[in-house]
């Protein structure tokens, strides 16, 4: 079975970051979403694995994977350019998949649990198509699958405004060649878009079967600011304690925390996990990292307040204001000049920034 990772469209949601770099890169408990699908995949048995490109600076997923080697797996480049839809990206990789079974998996989603059950089920069936689902409180958000008293699929819709279930569609998708055909007679969506749950849908009009697994654990689209919240706290949930940097006598640091190599944490800092902070780092004297914080290699925080947040790399914060529920970009200073007049809030934001005060 191949895999295929789609790491295209456009984020805007997700403005300022993916100013940047696309969205798949954005890091969760410090490290790329994108890992977390190619490691689901490759748990799975799928070594074999296509990555879709958008035009939001894809150079900057070929460095991260390169050849895939690092990882474990087989990279193959499939160039999209701007977002047509996911059934458009999964029909620009035919000459790649073609062949075989494979996994579509979507490049800003995360799965607790990894994905190898759903692949079994669906390697050991004859499916036309296999499906994840997931409860959630605002199905119209996502493409909803309906399911009979049996547990078979008889409607898939992309987001419907009355949604006639709670099961939203995860981005992962099993699918056979059968797909490239009914792709060649999508029309565009609302949003000018080939969908994905209107090529599902086809099949199954057609006769063919879906097979839909319901997954128990959490899932999470990280397409806005708030969800990328929500699922570092997720992962931090679950995070083993890693100390490689160093403490200094007199910082306390507690709960489950992982610190990367060369970080300095100063006597009197506190770091309370969960917590991540990454390679490099200076955690200063009266600094206190709170519980689900992920802080980026090279920053410093000296002094700072901040919890439930993601800093990314090489910030500088020296500020004694409580920062929270924070995304913070690479290379962003903030600080403090207790006598500067007048008083009051300063702020150099780029384009799409946003700030709650
Ligand atoms: O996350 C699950 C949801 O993903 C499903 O419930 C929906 O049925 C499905 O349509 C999709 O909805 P989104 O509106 O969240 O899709 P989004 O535009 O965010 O794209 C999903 C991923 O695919 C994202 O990593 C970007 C990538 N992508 C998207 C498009 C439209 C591409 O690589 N190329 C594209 O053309």
């Amino acid at each position: 079975m191949k895999g295929l990772i789609l790491a295209g469209g456009s984020g805007t949601r997700l403005r300022p970051f993916t100013h940047t770099g696309p969205k798949q890169l954005i890091p969760i408990a410090n490290k790329p979403n994108i890992l977390y699908c190619l490691e689901d995949l490759r748990d799975a048995g799928i070594v074999d694995i296509g990555v879709i490109l958008g035009d939001n600076q894809p150079e900057k997923v070929r460095e991260l994977l390169r050849d895939g080697r690092d990882f474990g797996v087989r990279i193959t480049y499939v160039v999209q350019g701007p977002p047509r839809g996911i059934a458009h990206a999964i029909g620009c990789a035919e000459s790649f998949l073609r062949g075989d079974a494979f996994c579509v998996y979507l490049g800003d989603n995360l799965l607790k649990g990894g994905i190898a059950a759903i692949v079994r089920e669906f390697k050991g069936s004859r499916a036309e198509a296999g499906i994840a689902l997931c409860r959630v409180p605002n199905p119209e958000m996502f493409g909803v699958a309906e399911l009979n008293a049996a547990g078979h699929v008889v409607g898939l819709v992309e987001k419907p405004k009355e949604p006639k279930s709670d099961l939203a569609l995860v981005g992962i998708y099993l699918l056979r060649d059968s797909i490239f055909d009914v792709i060649r007679t999508l029309k565009p969506s609302w949003r000018d878009e080939l969908e994905i749950t209107d090529a599902l849908e086809a099949l199954r009009a057609a006769g063919g079967t879906i097979l839909a697994h319901v997954v128990t654990g959490w899932w999470k689209d990280t397409g806005k600011p708030e969800d990328i919240l929500e699922a570092n706290r997720l992962v931090l949930d679950e995070l083993a304690s890693n100390v490689e940097g160093t403490v200094e006598p007199g910082a306390q640091v507690s709960g489950r925390v992982a610190i990367g190599r060369g970080t300095l944490v100063r006597s009197g800092a506190v770091v309370a996990g969960p917590a991540v902070i990454g390679r490099d780092c200076v955690i200063g004297a009266g600094t206190y990292v709170g519980p689900y914080t992920a802080i980026g290699d090279r920053s410093v925080l000296e002094p700072a307040d901040i919890e439930n947040s993601i800093v990314l790399t090489d910030a500088h914060i020296a500020t004694r204001h409580k920062i929270v529920h924070s995304l913070i970009g690479s290379h962003t200073r903030i600080d403090e000049d207790e006598h500067a007049r007048p008083k009051g809030t300063r702020l150099v934001l780029g384009e799409h920034s946003r700030v709650r005060l």
